[in-house]
């Protein structure tokens, strides 16, 4: 058995109590063994001194688009369905094996560096497979599917498929990465949005997510020009028409929801349709405010992620719990979306979209060793250690805070060195 103790640490653990210890974390193989204020460091393998230092749940990003990451920079200034038939699709369709493996590692990386642990990734049509490789050996845990598109004036043809081939592949993909490396890789059957997908498509995927009991990761209500299209294809709200089809259901994982009416909010809530809220890409594509204050108040489930990198030029949840915070409290008020309220939705609140809160997202006995230590020490004006370090996390940590991120109890990322199964990556 190998056993790292992490010693002299804040533990913001994120538990039902909202704990903060001072004192010692035993990791046992990939378990949290033991929180204490003080525990020994005999026939221990390795020790982290954590003195000054905080330790918190790895981030559990809920939307993501690790194909995106080599597009930074190549979509700026639009709203999204220019972005996405001007720039985002034309880039997506030129991937190859190659970059899609390359755009998969940095933006895990990137991940690493800012003390994520889990994505909810949706890939792009082809080579998905190599994004699928490069989580496998990054140990990065992860839910993720090729995209699936297969209708619409809208969507180009290089990457338009046939139904059957996007489920085939789908499946394939399925079962060759479904549960890799102990349930840390899973398969979430990823149709785009139902701009992209027929009917066909989505009710095969319904039964599909369900016999394979799988995850459904898709787009919803994000943009006021798509629920347009939604509505004049189907003559339905976005979420009533996925409701319809019998895709509304405790499977499925929704990016956005920032357009939703009454009625879509009650079928989310009574399906239990897991939201990701994604504040960074709402803001730059002009998207709008998603009204979370509300959907937490009527018991919606609400994660966080931060979208592909040119939907924000930035993967770093750091950025997404801050202004998940803070682009509320002009319209609701200062306690609207307080600090600790994020921060759980940007640990617990994600595990339990993934249906994994029995093994991540807090810092508790028995679970899942996924973690990262932060040095939120960089200020001048007073020494802050020890002063409440939730609001420190929200309101001023930023990716160099992260000094060490751990996931399954093994570091994937110390001083800025990303250590995959095979290689070290200097970031
Ligand atoms: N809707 C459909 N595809 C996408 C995408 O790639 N990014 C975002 N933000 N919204 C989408
Ligand atoms: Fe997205």
């Amino acid at each position: 058995m190998s056993k790292l103790l992490i010693k002299n640490a804040e533990i913001v653990t994120v538990n039902p109590k909202n704990e903060i210890v001072y004192g010692d974390l035993l990791i046992e193989n990939d378990q949290i063994a033991k929180i204490d204020s003080h525990i020994d460091d005999v026939d221990i393998d390795k020790v982290i001194d954590a003195r000054y230092r905080t330790v918190v749940p790895g981030f559990i990003h809920t939307h993501i688009h690790l194909c995106q990451t080599l597009f930074r920079g190549q979509g700026d200034d639009l709203e999204l369905l220019d972005w996405l038939q001007k720039r985002i699709w034309p880039l997506e369709a030129s991937h190859d094996e190659e970059s899609s493996y390359y755009s998969a590692m940095l933006g895990i990386g990137e991940l690493f560096q800012s003390g994520t642990t889990t994505v909810v990734d949706m890939e792009t049509v082809h080579h998905s497979d190599s994004a699928f490789q490069a989580i496998a050996e990054s140990g990065m845990r992860a839910l993720s599917g090729k995209v699936m598109m297969d209708y619409g004036d809208e969507v180009p043809l290089l990457l338009q498929e046939e139904t059957e081939t996007s489920i085939q592949e789908s499946v394939d993909l399925l079962e060759k990465w479904h549960n890799h490396d102990n349930g840390r890789i899973q398969y979430a059957f990823s149709p785009r949005f139902v701009v992209s997908c027929s009917e066909d498509l989505l009710t095969q995927v319904r039964d599909l997510s369900s016999n394979y009991d799988v995850r459904v990761h898709s787009h919803a209500a994000e943009n006021r020009g798509e629920i347009e299209i939604v509505e004049q294809k189907t003559g339905m709200r976005n979420v009533v028409y996925l409701d319809h089809i019998g895709l509304a259901n405790e499977r499925l994982i929704l990016a956005h929801c920032v357009w939703l009416d009454n009625e879509e909010k009650s079928i989310i809530k009574n399906r239990g349709v897991k939201v990701s809220h994604c504040p960074g890409s709402n803001l730059k594509l002009a998207s709008g405010v998603a009204e979370v204050p509300d959907m937490l108040d009527k018991d919606l489930l609400v994660s966080l992620g931060a979208d592909g990198a040119p939907c924000n030029n930035n993967l770093d949840m750091f950025n997404e719990i801050r202004l998940a915070a803070t682009i509320q409290k002009p319209i609701h008020g200062p306690t609207a979306m307080d600090a600790q309220r994020v921060l759980r939705m940007a640990t617990i609140e994600g595990a339990k979209a993934v249906g994994l809160e029995n093994e991540i997202g807090s810092l508790e006995v028995g679970k899942k060793a996924d973690l990262s230590i932060l040095n939120l020490n960089d200020f001048h004006v007073y020494p802050s250690f020890g002063v409440d370090p939730v609001s420190r996390i929200v309101y001023s940590a930023t990716r160099g805070d992260v000094e060490t991120t751990i996931i399954n109890g093994r570091p994937v990322m110390e001083d800025r060195v990303m250590k995959t199964i095979d290689k070290d990556i200097i970031l």
